[in-house]
């Protein structure tokens, strides 16, 4: 079963009189708890096509469907709906509140929307990510490793439909961005979690069930790694 179907999306920045196509004619289809990832170049389109998966961005042409819903015909607040309640999004820089401690940064998407906190999975991921002992502390007090299983951990609270990470190990040494990848793809095996994942590592990209390469927003279909 396919989660998200992505026709024809073009998607031109415009500034001014500058035109810069980012992403031209993308065709894509994700099954429902498969592990992908994305690489290309720098300004290949990759977090474009995140954005748009996602409905931070809207494409300049084409559909964005999410289950059976077409995000590129959802207005703001539609869309806003639609992030808080099915997709979990991880950035390179992990937006913890600082003010708040690890375990009140994982309760915020469950507050937003107005959910009730099911703190067995909480504390189920909290164990996974092998957080546990950390989740009075601030995120100042935690390790960049830490830190960003922390935004994973924030991320798979709801229980997204969908989890799009964007270069979520670039900040990271080896090690950590080992244990974040590890965390990933446990939640696909465990929880059945459909993951996008943007990497400039080919040997993170490798583990995935399916590499998507972008050059020039373009999707290149054949290629090795
Ligand atoms: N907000 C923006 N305004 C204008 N051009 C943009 C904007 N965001 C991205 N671009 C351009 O779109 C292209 C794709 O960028 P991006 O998706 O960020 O690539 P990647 O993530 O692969 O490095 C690049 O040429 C980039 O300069
Ligand atoms: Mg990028």
């Amino acid at each position: 079963m396919e989660i998200m179907y992505i026709e024809n999306v073009t998607k031109i920045y415009q500034n001014g009189i500058i035109s810069t196509p980012a992403l031209q004619e993308i065709n894509l289809s994700i099954e429902k708890g498969t592990f992908n990832t994305v690489i290309g170049r720098s300004g290949s389109g990759k977090s474009t096509l995140l954005n748009i998966m996602g409905g931070l961005e809207s494409p300049s042409a084409g559909k964005v469907m999410l289950n059976d819903t077409d995000l590129a015909k959802l207005n703001e607040s539609e869309l806003a709906a639609v992030r808080r309640k099915k997709l979990g999004f991880v950035f390179q820089a992990f937006y913890l509140l600082p003010e708040f401690t690890l375990y009140e940064n994982i309760l915020i998407p469950t507050f937003l929307d107005e959910q009730e906190v099911d703190s067995a999975f909480i504390e189920e991921i909290l164990d996974r990510l092998n957080l546990r002992n950390k989740k009075n502390n601030y995120p100042g007090q935690l390790s960049g490793g830490e830190q960003q299983r922390a935004a994973i951990a924030r991320a798979v609270s709801i229980r997204p439909d969908l989890l799009l990470a964007d270069e979520p190990t670039g900040n990271l040494d080896i090690k950590s961005g080992g244990e974040v990848m590890a965390l990933l793809k446990s939640l696909q095996k465990e929880i059945g979690q459909t993951t996008i994942m943007v990497t400039h590592d080919l040997d993170l990209a490798r583990q995935a069930d399916r590499i998507i390469m972008l050059e020039d927003g373009k999707i290149m279909n054949k290629f090795s790694v």
